[in-house]
């Protein structure tokens, strides 16, 4: 079982202390009762990973652990073998002594587009909601976070992060729970809260936003990120069973109408800081993500549209304030 009771003293001493009063009953029930056919395997998988302590790890350039001396080639053999049954990975890359995991995302690319925008973490509590991998978790610990909780209901994607963890040296700087935002209580505890490509899978995309203003503390910033339409703020494409094949797509208003949203929900100092077309140099599939990726989900015939016949993946990120 993935043992959060190293989660529960941490947050005991800080200010997410009153999460406690749910957090340990939602936790039992989902391992009694949600786990995935697959985790019970895949927890014996994560105990063959080998416990080393990387002699360096670099969060602030990617996500890098290194050894000195070199793992033997069978080491190395080892940790490549394992990590590829966590497949499909598809946020990161990771850089694992040596083991590189090109992920389906170059997820990098989208942090290197926010980080000269938003606040710095130095010493911040943050959350970042649907987090995948973690791998974004890792990159905000680079930046001096004192403390990143992610959540993320899908169970390959906790098993991956404790997989990262485990080979980061067992860093407990980060943690992800099996968790969907509609299970958390209003913690208003959060100086940072990150919401990336979350909210088109959200039916209610205005409630979003208001649980994502509910974790923030008072004055604290939110980094939302989410496909997006060209258009003003009037434009909002409500897609029919599919977008780019994916069937959970709900809203993709254009940035500026997320702008009034988020204004609407009562969010301060709104601005719209990055809008980016999703390359196939971003999305693509590799060694480690073998089923089909963007370059199948466009017109072979006219790439700026998808094989549904809307426009193609369009990004924004905002960064807004709670008062
Ligand atoms: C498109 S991925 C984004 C991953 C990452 N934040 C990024 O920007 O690269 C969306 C993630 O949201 C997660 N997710 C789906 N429903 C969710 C929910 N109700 N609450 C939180 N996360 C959710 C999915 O499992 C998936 O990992």
């Amino acid at each position: 079982m993935i043992d959060f009771g190293n989660f529960y003293q941490l947050i005991a001493k800080n200010h997410l202390s009153h999460w406690l009063e749910c957090l340990p009953a939602q936790l039992n029930h989902w391992q009694r009762e949600s786990l995935h056919g697959q985790f019970s395997s895949w927890l014996k998988v994560l105990e063959r990973l080998p416990d080393i302590q990387p002699t360096h790890v670099d969060l602030k350039n990617g996500v890098i652990a290194t050894h000195e001396p070199e793992l033997s080639h069978g080491e190395k053999e080892c940790i490549h073998n394992i990590l590829k049954i966590f497949m499909p990975w598809r946020k990161g890359p990771f850089s694992l002594y040596g083991v590189d995991i090109d992920t389906e995302w170059r997820s990098d690319w989208k942090w290197d587009r926010l980080i000269p925008h938003i606040s710095p973490l130095e010493g911040k509590t943050v959350l970042d909601v649907g987090c995948g991998s973690g791998y974004h978790m890792w990159r905000m610990v680079g930046e001096g976070a004192q403390f990143v909780v992610g959540i993320d209901p899908t169970q390959l994607f906790l098993c991956q992060f404790e997989a990262v963890r485990k080979l980061l040296g067992n860093d407990q700087r980060a943690h992800l729970l099996p968790l969907g935002i509609e299970q958390l209580p209003d913690l208003k505890a959060f100086d940072t809260v990150f919401s990336m490509g979350v909210l088109y899978h959200r039916r209610s995309p205005l409630d979003h936003l208001w649980q994502l203003k509910n974790q923030l503390v008072s004055g604290g910033e939110l980094i939302l990120e989410s496909l997006v339409i060209e258009g003003d703020e009037h434009q909002c494409l409500i897609p029919g069973e599919r977008y780019a094949q994916m069937r959970n797509v709900y809203f993709i208003p254009s940035a500026k109408m997320l702008k009034v949203w988020l204004e609407k929900c009562g969010f301060v100092d709104v601005r719209i800081i990055d809008q980016s077309v999703t390359t196939q140099g971003e999305q693509r599939q590799t060694e480690w993500m073998k089923t089909e990726s963007l370059a199948n989900f466009l017109d072979p015939n006219d790439q700026s549209k998808t094989i549904e016949g809307y426009p193609a993946p369009l990004r924004a990120a905002l960064i807004a304030r709670k008062p």
